[in-house]
């Protein structure tokens, strides 16, 4: 099979049509048509890389055939053949697409130079094609790529998070699941405050975390039964430091510091480490502050019971605004989420 071009000439006339085909027909693979129908067909049958058609012909006029051809072959070339009578129309035709256009009467240098322009234009074009195919392909390789690498990262962090609870969960044996249930009412409460998704994901990691400073807490003290001395209550409240520093070194744990250092501030300022009031507390810390304070108190210890939904409810009411947050109380006080007892019930 011939490597050659294929040049394809469409006009009405013999004359012209025969003549451009000799001109090129050692240079290139040339086939000619005696009518835009024909022409159209032979196209359809197989493409060329560069058409040359007669602006004026009868049935369909070069135009038509021109925007016929880039249609259903937007990578060929056309060149049109044009009487001096119809050289505006041969400029319209560039607008629609044409490459160039060739005056009758026609002289052999100017068919092989406008022809091979055309050529050229088509073959960077495909060049250009196959460049763009060939990074598209590659690109898409690499977006494969880093969302393997991306899932492998969260998964892996899933993992040290889910880690790091075990570890606090294990340390502080009253706090057994604590974590995780402070995790789900703090995303809860996150959720209908109209936190975006996001940030309701990085607040229920936040919390589940928020107490991974008790791993540098004296176990004795974390267990002890009854109320603790000045000494160790001061121990204790080392924690959100402790916790801070941990995930400081974790780029992907860095979002909870706010939640792990600030988790026992109050609202009115009395609380510990800062002492920062209102607003001053991030939000993701005065939600958790209070879901840490309703698990706490909805969970037995050694030395009390836990406490009913009812005590739960008036505790938070009597200490909205001064220990917690009030907006953040109101989304449990007016049962927008509601309470669980630590089995899961709903009180
Ligand atoms: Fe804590």
């Amino acid at each position: 099979m011939s490597n050659k071009e294929k040049i394809l000439v469409i006009d009405d006339e013999m004359a012209p049509r025969e003549s451009i085909r000799m001109v090129l027909k050692d240079k290139y693979a040339v086939s000619t048509a005696p009518g835009p129908i024909e022409g159209l067909r032979m196209l359809s049958e197989g493409p060329a890389d560069l058409v040359v058609v007669d602006i004026k012909m009868p049935r369909m006029d070069g135009i038509t055939v021109l925007q016929e051809i880039k249609k259903t072959h937007p990578d060929t070339e056309v060149v049109m053949l044009t009487a001096y009578a119809s050289l505006e129309t041969a400029r319209d035709a560039i607008r629609h697409g044409a490459f160039d256009y060739l005056l009758k009467p026609f002289d052999k240098d100017d068919i092989l130079t406008v022809v091979e322009k055309g050529l050229a234009k088509r073959r960077s074009n495909a060049d250009l094609k196959t460049e763009r195919d060939t990074l598209l392909d590659r690109a898409s390789t690499l977006e494969k790529q880093i969302d393997e690498a991306r899932s492998n990262i969260v998964m892996c962090c899933e993992g040290t998070v889910s880690a790091l609870i075990l570890t606090i969960d294990a340390k502080d044996r009253y706090t057994y699941n604590h974590s995780k249930r402070v995790a789900e009412l703090s995303s809860a409460i996150a959720g209908e405050l109209g936190a975006p998704k996001k940030t309701i994901k990085e607040i229920e990691h936040a919390a589940s975390i928020h107490d991974i400073g008790k791993i540098g807490i004296d176990e004795n003290i974390l267990r002890k039964n009854g109320h603790l001395t000045n000494s160790e209550y001061e121990e204790i409240k080392k924690h959100p430091a402790i916790g801070m520093r941990i995930v400081q070194s974790v780029p992907f744990l860095e979002d909870a510091i706010p939640v792990i250092l600030y988790h026992h501030e109050r609202y009115d300022g009395t609380g510990y480490p800062e002492g920062i009031s209102g607003e001053r507390i991030p939000l993701s810390a005065r939600i958790v502050i209070v879901a840490d304070a309703v698990d706490a108190m909805m969970s037995a210890r050694p030395y009390r019971n836990a406490l009913t939904a009812e005590k739960v409810m008036s505790e938070l009411r009597d200490n909205a605004g001064t220990q917690f947050d009030p907006d953040v109380s109101d989304v449990l006080l007016s049962g927008r989420v509601p309470l669980l007892s630590p089995d899961g019930v709903i009180q």
